[in-house]
């Protein structure tokens, strides 16, 4: 199937209660386990690329792959650049085909950050492909932050208000207790803090740094907004320890594809868990649409009008 974008899914996902997991790939195995597991368990699914994915494969490549493998399957499929950090590289996007993009100016002064995110909601809109922004920061356990930094960083939900209606985003990255590059999950997400800004933002809520986050914490999210969730560190751990597999198996193997293909299953197998836990598996029908009607959640207020 043809790419599509992040707009409809992302809103349907928040009248459902349910999230798109949103992975990132860096190499072609990545990219052909995440199609397959999404086939496999009948879920839209958004493939996501970082900067330093397109220094790594180039910008054409990764374009290319996501192509080819979306036109393997019936389940749709999203294209979506991870942290653009600039309006030229959301611009290079656009016009390579991405279906959705990001916008991340959440290292800026708050006003730079409406500014620049206002600019590339309007060249984005005017060809119909959504948006996501940040505001707040979800910092990078890398750089050795502390709780009373996470904390700091955190998003405001009246400001998330203000955000979303002078720039136009189509979604929003929240900073609410999650930290990028964890490598165990120990985070807990601050779930009031996510339910009000939902009530004021109104738009679809997207959680960066999940590979930290406790399972329950991620289910509770999702029931109060969070309608897309970023995997990264926890593939990236799971084709490195592919590796390892293969070469303690195969200690004499020179064929790199007895060593690929077992990252491969186990990337395979990781967003399979994933997509469960979001509650977006067994939502598209054998023609590539949305069951319908959906399964019964209760819905939600939308919110975003109220002060
Ligand atoms: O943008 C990507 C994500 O926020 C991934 O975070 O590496 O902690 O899974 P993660
Ligand atoms: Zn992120």
């Amino acid at each position: 199937m043809s790419l599509v974008t992040s707009k409809e899914i992302l809103q349907l996902a928040l009248a459902e209660r349910f999230a798109v997991g949103a992975f990132n790939a860096n190499n072609m195995e990545m990219v052909q386990a995440i199609i397959e597991a999404a086939q496999e368990e009948r879920t839209p699914v958004i493939l996501q690329v970082s900067q330093g994915a397109i220094r790594y494969a180039g910008l054409d490549y990764a374009v290319g792959l996501v192509k080819i493998a979306a036109d393997q399957v019936d389940v749709p499929v999203v294209l979506h650049l991870d942290h653009g950090t600039s309006y030229e590289q959301n611009v290079l996007c656009l016009r390579a085909g991405f279906t959705s993009l990001m916008y991340d100016g959440s290292k800026l002064p708050y006003e730079e950050n409406v500014a620049i995110s206002k600019r590339v909601c309007d060249i984005a809109h005017i060809v119909g492909i959504p948006v996501e922004a940040e505001l707040g920061r979800v910092l990078k356990a890398t750089d050795g932050v502390t709780p009373e930094e996470v904390e700091a960083a955190m998003t405001g939900p009246d400001q998330a208000k203000e955000f979303v209606e002078r720039t136009g985003a189509d979604s929003l990255a929240v900073a609410v207790g999650s930290v990028h590059a964890m490598k165990s999950r120990q985070a807990t997400l601050d779930i009031s803090r996510i339910e009000a800004i939902r009530q004021k933002a109104g738009v679809p809520l997207v959680l960066h740094g999940s590979s930290g986050v406790k399972h329950e914490s991620v289910a509770e999210a999702i029931e109060h907004g969070i309608c897309k969730v970023n995997v990264a560190t926890y593939l990236n751990q799971a084709f490195v320890r592919g590796m390892r597999e293969g070469f303690e198996r195969h200690p004499d193997e020179v064929d790199p594809r007895k060593y690929l293909s077992i990252s491969r299953e186990n990337i395979k197998e990781a967003v399979r868990e994933k997509i469960r836990l979001f509650r977006s598996n067994d939502r598209i029908d054998s023609s590539g649409r949305f069951k319908s009607p959906p399964r019964q959640y209760r819905s939600i207020d939308l919110g975003g009008s109220e002060e």
